[in-house]
């Protein structure tokens, strides 16, 4: 809670300075690292974010957005210095690719409602922003469950967080989230953030409303001040 009203404060008072809107509304900035993306929330089909680039990583070749690539890069690196060795299975996609992955899981599981808790329609996933990635390890990078119980799977709870990674969709938040248990799927919110959600034990939706009625609190407190003698 302290570092979730640290950073508000730190908000508001950069909102101050500068009158930004996207500061002071994070999840609307899609330039940001704290933009939400879900089923409520969509990105038109033309989006395309940028600056993108391939991961240096092992695995499948992937591209993310430079600053998540960056941070993907350390935490490979800091994985490996624990004899983790991580796999990248999947990063950006476009909104087409999207397109065609949710088509193809509709038919492979029969319904709409089925698919729906396993891939996100085009234009509401995480990887089409360029800050999410799927990982795997050497011997299985088929983006199951299986991955939680892994030695790579733990490193990753454990550690992704001092990257600026989130393990996105939690289990037990499944009505939260919109989607089943995906311990395989982290997504970049930027260090700082990403210990504060981590902390919560809690999805980034949750995050989000507490965080922004924290700084509401904070900016109409500064305001009370400003016209009470
Ligand atoms: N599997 C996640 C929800 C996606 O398709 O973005
Ligand atoms: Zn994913």
């Amino acid at each position: 809670m302290l570092l979730e009203r640290f950073f508000s404060i730190l908000l508001a008072a950069s909102t101050l300075l500068n009158g930004s809107m996207h500061t002071a509304m994070p999840d609307k900035d899609i330039n940001g690292t704290l933009f939400l993306i879900n089923r409520q929330h969509s990105v038109s089909e033309r989006y395309i974010p940028e600056p993108i680039r391939t991961t240096e990583t092992t695995g499948v070749s992937q591209k993310m957005r430079d600053d998540a690539a960056t941070a993907l890069e350390a935490l490979f690196a800091g994985a490996e210095e624990d004899d983790i060795r991580l796999y990248t299975v999947s990063g950006y996609r476009s909104y087409s690719t999207q397109k065609t992955i949710y088509a193809r899981k509709v038919r492979n599981t029969g319904s709409e409602k089925a698919a729906d808790k396993l891939v996100a329609r085009p234009g509401t996933s995480e990887h089409q922003l360029a800050l999410a990635m799927d990982l795997g390890t050497r011997t299985d990078q088929s983006l199951s469950e299986r991955f939680a119980k892994t030695k790579e799977g733990q490193w990753v709870y454990q550690n992704a967080h001092r990257y600026g990674f989130i393990v996105r969709y939690l289990e037990g938040y499944e009505d939260v989230t919109g989607y089943d248990y995906e311990p395989w799927h982290i997504r970049y919110v930027g260090q700082p953030f990403a210990e504060a959600i981590h902390e919560t034990g809690q999805p980034l939706e949750t995050f989000m409303s507490q965080y922004k009625l924290e700084l509401y609190d904070y900016l109409i407190h500064l305001t009370s001040n400003e016209v009470l003698p």
